[in-house]
Formats: C-alpha cells, sequence, structure tokens
C-alpha cells in the first residue's frame, strides 16, 4: 500500500540507474506521479510501467533543445512539478592532464549548466506558487579537493553551495532547498567515471545502500534541511572536513586518490 508523501508530483533527472531510480521508486511506492528523465528510453518505459501516473520525458541534458523541454515540464502550470530531483550527473576518474577535455565539458555541462537552469526553472515556478521541494544530488566530493577527480569535485563543490545559497534564499517561501551528498553508493556512476576500482579499494561499510541514499534525500528535502549527508561515517566526515585545515584536509584527499590507482 502507498505511504503518505508530502510531494503531489516529482520529476526526477538520471532516472534510468542508480540513485535517480531508486528514488523514483520510493515515489512511486508512495504513489507521488513522476516524470522520468534520461537518455535511455527503454530503462524509463520498463520503470514507468510500474507505476500509476508515471511519464517519461527522453532528453540528453546536455543538448539544448531536450533541456529547452525539460524546464518547460518543470514550469508547466497545467501539471505542476511539487519536487524537482537534479540527479543525472557523472564523473571522471583520472590525472587532469591526461583526461579527454571535451568529455570534462560534457561533465560541467551536466553536473552544473543543466543543474542551474533546471534549479532556475524550479524556483521561479515554485516560489510565486508558495510550495516545493528541490533536491540537488551533490556529492561527499564536493567538501574537499580531490585529486585524479579534480573536475568531478569542483563541479560537486559548485552544486553544494549553489544549493545551501538557494535554500537560504527561499526561507519562508515555502519551498524546501536540499543538497544530497552521498559517500560511495554502488551504481553504473564507477563503470562510467572509470572509478570501477573503487569497489576493491574501498571496505565493505565505506558503501552506502542505494535504497538508503534515496530516503536520506527524500526525507530531508521533505524536512527542509540543507544538506542531506546520509550515513553515520559520512556524517562524521563532512563534519571533520569542515575543522581541519584545508592543507591537511587536501594532503589527506590525495593519499586516499592514490590509494585508488
Ligand atoms: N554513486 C556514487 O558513489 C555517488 C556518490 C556521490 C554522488 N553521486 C551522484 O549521484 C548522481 C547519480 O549518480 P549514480 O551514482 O546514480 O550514477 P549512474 O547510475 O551512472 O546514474 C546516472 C544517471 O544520469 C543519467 N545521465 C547521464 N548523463 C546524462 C545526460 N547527458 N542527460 C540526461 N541524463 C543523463 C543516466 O542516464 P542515461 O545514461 O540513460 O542518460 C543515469 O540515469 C550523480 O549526480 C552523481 O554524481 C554518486
Amino acid at each position: 500500500m502507498a505511504t503518505a508523501s508530502p510531494f503531489r508530483s516529482a520529476l526526477v533527472t538520471g532516472a534510468s540507474s542508480g540513485i535517480g531510480e531508486a528514488i523514483a521508486h520510493q515515489l512511486g511506492g508512495s504513489g507521488v506521479p513522476t516524470v522520468l528523465v534520461a537518455r535511455r528510453t527503454d530503462r524509463l518505459e520498463a520503470l514507468a510501467a510500474r507505476y500509476d501516473g508515471f511519464e517519461v520525458l527522453t532528453a540528453d541534458l546536455n543538448d539544448a533543445d531536450d533541456l529547452a523541454a525539460v524546464v518547460a515540464r518543470v514550469q508547466s502550470t497545467a501539471d505542476p512539478v511539487d519536487l524537482l530531483v537534479n540527479n543525472a550527473g557523472f564523473g571522471t576518474s583520472g590525472s587532469f592532464a591526461d583526461l579527454d577535455p571535451d568529455r570534462l565539458h560534457d561533465e560541467i555541462g551536466l553536473n552544473v549548466q543543466a543543474l542551474t537552469r533546471l534549479s532556475h526553472a524550479a524556483l521561479a515556478t515554485m516560489v510565486p506558487r508558495g510550495r516545493g521541494y528541490l533536491l540537488n544530488v551533490s556529492s561527499m566530493a564536493g567538501f574537499q579537493p580531490a585529486p585524479k577527480l579534480a573536475v568531478y569535485a569542483a563541479t560537486k563543490a559548485y552544486v553544494t553551495n549553489l544549493t545551501e545559497s538557494l535554500h537560504e534564499e527561499a526561507r519562508g517561501t515555502g519551498v524546501h532547498v536540499t543538497a544530497l551528498c552521498p559517500g560511495l553508493t554502488k551504481t553504473e556512476f564507477q563503470s562510467v567515471s572509470n572509478s570501477g576500482s573503487y569497489a576493491t579499494k574501498y571496505p565493505p561499510f565505506a558503501w552506502l545502500p542505494v535504497e538508503a541514499v534515496a530516503s536520506a534525500g527524500l526525507a530531508d528535502v521533505a524536512r527542509g534541511r540543507a544538506l542531506s549527508v546520509p550515513g553515520v561515517i559520512y556524517k562524521g566526515m563532512a563534519v571533520a572536513t569542515d575543522v581541519m585545515p584545508r592543507r591537511l584536509v587536501r594532503r589527506l584527499s590525495a593519499l586516499v586518490q592514490r590509494g585508488s590507482d
């Protein structure tokens, strides 16, 4: 039976796998009509077939026309989106100078530009409406520099920073804005970002269940938290990076990444 949800409707980007797919399942299980966005239509259609009121919107968020279609859907007044989950994102592991600059351009395009455009569409629609929810999926990687994952960490630092600012701007408007900052979570991210070696390099306790990440994000945006950090270990790490000297954080981060070569 569907459990009560604070969300009247939702749109989830990157709903074809991993964290976005898990969020979509939880929304579907709670009876929330949800628009599924990603490039792989077949995956989205299979997911949509499982729940009432699900809609498929195939889009490459690095394509201007596709992004405009998603913006229009977020801004619909006829069929409003109550919760926007900006989840689509990817990373690129390796030494910065060795990486393909076109891929890094696309990474910034998706993680930063598309997310910013969609966040703007959401708040421009939700604030006048006096209600709504924006959940931006960032990362623990955004709390410190990450040598060998440098552009990814920089994009996620942007996402966390932007989202915290928007959280304060939206205070008192009835709109909740939250940055979800997961640690290691087994999804397609590891193969897409060329960080498959993490699976054996990091101990089992370091990995978060994808369902727990999804439920933490949904619960924290419902509660109106600025930051959502799933898991006690990662909550502790987030506090530690806040209080440790920056040069120490940077060196530790480099050592951790060296261990994942
Ligand atoms: N897994 C982790 O350890 C981890 C940790 C912290 C944060 N995160 C963040 O969590 C979010 C979800 O990642 P995940 O771990 O679930 O990875 P994933 O399984 O690779 O999922 C990424 C999703 O993004 C979609 N996507 C990629 N490029 C796209 C594009 N150009 N346009 C539209 N959709 C696109 C993919 O769908 P299509 O390929 O079908 O388009 C897929 O649904 C990302 O923002 C990631 O940075 C992940």
